[in-house]
């Protein structure tokens, strides 16, 4: 894996939750050389530098964590945007729209001049709208902008799975396609634990259309279940998001599934992508059965009636 150049820079929009476990996962393992936070709150924003930095000065970490502003954010390597309103109980991340579509614009008009160079990474939700709106608001070539999208549902997939075939969670390729939301869905079709077929890895879990709903049924509402219990998620994302960033600095070309711009379904979602330095590298063919083929037409259809209402 290449090394990045000698000073790398992530500028992390929104120190909350999520932005704040993003920044201290990338302190914990040296992918940057600065960590630039960038929020509105002041206090907050203070007191996370401080506190993030006490966890910098043990020595061989190398990161240094700084505030600073959008301006600054502007000219960074990368530009992580967490900032929004979060779920609560029962909320849908599409019904953050009109609230995180406005804070995004605010956001970029901050921002300008955006260094063209820039990769800008999408984590706030409705992840897919706001990737979708973001490369309009950037005016950065479509493959510098991306979101997490469904990293975070597969990697909860894998663990899930995982359990059932008692193997280890990175030894299974399954992807949830699609919105990071209520129209996701699994392919099944292409899933794999090594090189061996799904459908013939886990004998005594047979892919019956009944294993199948209950699989897509917990990794679907695994985000809710943590919402309803500490108001948020953060650990996963907060690591889905600093691996993102490791793949592009390190141009690892690495193989996720990522939100960006599909131009044949008119809209952001998830689809495999070879993921470096300059953001998508190119997309990767995946297998669909007809099945997995209706849903994804049928997820990009609700996708872009959410884009066609935000633009009226
Ligand atoms: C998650 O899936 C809430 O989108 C966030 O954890």
């Amino acid at each position: 894996m290449a090394q990045p150049k000698l000073k790398t820079t992530i500028a992390i929009l929104g120190c909350g939750d999520v932005g704040s476990t993003l920044a201290y996962t990338l302190i914990l393992q040296p992918i940057c050389s600065e960590v630039i936070l960038v929020d509105l709150k002041q206090d907050l924003l203070e007191a996370q530098v401080r506190d993030l930095s006490d966890a910098t000065y043990r020595g061989d970490s190398g990161v240094k964590v700084r505030a600073g502003t959008h301006k600054d954010a502007g000219q960074a390597d990368i530009v992580v945007i967490t900032a929004g309103a979060k779920q609560k109980i029962g909320e849908s991340r599409l019904s953050l729209l009109s609230r995180n579509l406005h804070i995004l614009e605010s956001i970029f008009s901050a921002m300008q001049p955006i260094s063209p160079h820039t990769i800008l990474l999408l984590v706030a939700n409705p992840v897919d709208i706001l990737t979708y709106f973001a490369r309009k608001l950037s005016g950065l070539p479509e493959s510098q902008v991306l979101g997490t999208g469904t990293s975070l549902d597969s990697a909860r997939l894998r663990g899930i799975l995982a359990e059932k075939a008692e193997v280890a969670p990175n030894s299974i390729d399954a992807y949830v396609l699609g919105e990071h939301g209520d129209s996701q869905f699994i392919a099944w079709s292409s899933a794999t634990i090594g090189t061996t077929p799904l459908s013939l890895a886990m004998p005594s879990h047979p892919l019956t259309p009944a294993f199948k709903a209950t699989i897509s049924s917990h990794t679907r509402g695994a985000a809710s279940a943590i919402i309803a219990a500490k108001g948020c998620t953060s650990y996963g994302i907060g690591n889905i998001a600093a691996s993102i960033c490791k793949y592009i600095l390190f141009d690892s070309r690495s193989v996720r599934p990522l939100s960006f711009y599909q131009p044949e379904l008119g809209c952001c979602l998830s689809m495999p992508a070879v993921v470096g330095r300059k953001g998508i590298i190119k997309a990767m063919p995946v297998q669909l059965d007809a099945e997995e083929q209706a849903q994804l037409e049928a997820c990009a259809k609700g996708l872009r009636g959410v884009i066609e209402g935000a633009e009226k």
